[in-house]
């Protein structure tokens, strides 16, 4: 298949791909996704082809507005109008219970549905032309870093998909914070582009899903099927490092090889010369962080390193989700650094 290269102009014609059955990638503000018709279970199914991404694993529907939550949602509380008056568009999808009309093969067979309204003009184009929900994931191949820029998605979807859209590098970085508004308190299943904080802010208590923050034993089954998977992983092992900036900083140092990559925030690369080193930005600036983590992680695959240490912002703001993404990373083999 000879993947088609579309720009922020072509969102006509990424659309009528979209409703011919198509697959095609697109931006959206968190990560590049990998959109198909959300009605059409053969397009959906060619999703999880394209990706390898395993059947047990639901996906999200992309919507232009919260109007459009009636078709696809029932039960819906009045707590999901509320976040959506707040934050969409925007990157938070909302798990509600879904209607019949959205295919088993959506929501893996689960009563409920993940619901975006996604904030980046180029998708919200693509999302009108098209007038209908559409399903995607992130557009990595299954287990590696999530795409933030077009180039990125050719890597890993070049001759397995339609046509690919560049709307330039996200400006999220991470993906779209989950929350289930099906249980009471809410649960954040998935922490990214809105915060634990604003959350609370809007809804008052909201549980926090284990699976956010340590790894899943055997028997345990998250709320999120995809978080019980190994995800986000560069080729070379993860090591986190925890603990203050100079402290971790410190570690590293004390314990990498020569040949070992870093991650590590921008004021500490000068102490690894000699090092494959990529910059998560300054510590003090964890949205910038958020736009890294995946840039770096995936930037290893393309030099020799056989391991890599990384720096890792506190768990608060935009940190939880960076931290999220970098143990996951790292498979949850985190180290505390004195
Ligand atoms: O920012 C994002 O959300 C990106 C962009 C493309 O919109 N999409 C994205 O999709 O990250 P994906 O499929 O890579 O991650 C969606 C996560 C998966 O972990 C999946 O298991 C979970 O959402 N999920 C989907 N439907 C669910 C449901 N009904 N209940 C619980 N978790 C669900
Ligand atoms: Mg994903």
């Amino acid at each position: 298949m000879r993947t088609e290269a579309l720009t922020a102009r072509d969102a006509a014609r990424a659309a009528a791909i979209l409703r011919q059955g198509g697959l095609v990638g697109i931006p959206t503000e968190t990560v590049y996704g990998l959109g198909a018709n959300g009605l059409d279970p053969d397009a959906v199914g060619r999703i999880f082809a394209a990706k390898g991404r395993p059947q047990d694993n639901p996906l999200i529907l992309h919507i232009p507005s919260a109007d459009w939550l009636e078709r696809y949602c029932e039960d819906i509380p009045p707590s999901a109008y509320a976040l959506a008056e707040r934050f969409w568009p925007g990157p938070l999808t909302m798990i509600l219970k879904r209607r019949p009309v959205v295919p088993d093969a959506v929501t893996a067979g689960l009563d409920t549905v993940g619901m975006r309204c996604p904030a980046h003009p180029v998708c919200r184009a693509i999302l009108e032309a098209a007038d209908i929900p559409v399903a995607a994931p992130s557009g990595n191949t299954s287990g590696r870093p999530s795409p933030t820029t077009a180039g990125h998605m050719w890597e890993d979807m070049e001759g397995k998909i339609d046509a690919i859209v560049d709307g330039g590098p996200c400006t999220v970085g991470v993906e779209s914070t989950i929350v289930d508004l099906t249980c009471t308190p809410p649960r954040l299943l998935r922490p990214g582009g809105i915060t634990l904080e604003q959350l609370e802010e809007a809804l008052g208590e909201v549980a926090v899903d284990p699976a956010v923050t340590r790894p899943m034993g055997a028997g345990e089954k998250p709320r999120a099927p995809g978080m019980k998977y190994r995800h986000y992983a560069p080729r070379a092992p993860v090591t986190v490092v925890a603990g203050d900036p100079a402290g971790s900083a410190r570690y590293i140092l004390d314990n990498a090889a020569p040949e070992d990559g870093i991650i590590c925030f921008d004021e500490f690369a000068s102490l690894f010369p000699g090092h494959y080193v990529e910059r998560l930005g300054p510590s003090g600036d964890k949205g910038e962080q958020a736009r890294h983590i995946f840039d770096a992680l995936r930037a290893f695959d393309d030099t020799p390193v056989k391991a890599i240490w990384a720096q890792c912002p506190e768990a608060a703001g935009m940190g939880l989700a960076v931290a999220n993404r970098l143990n996951k990373a790292a498979g949850f083999h985190i180290v505390q650094a004195e």
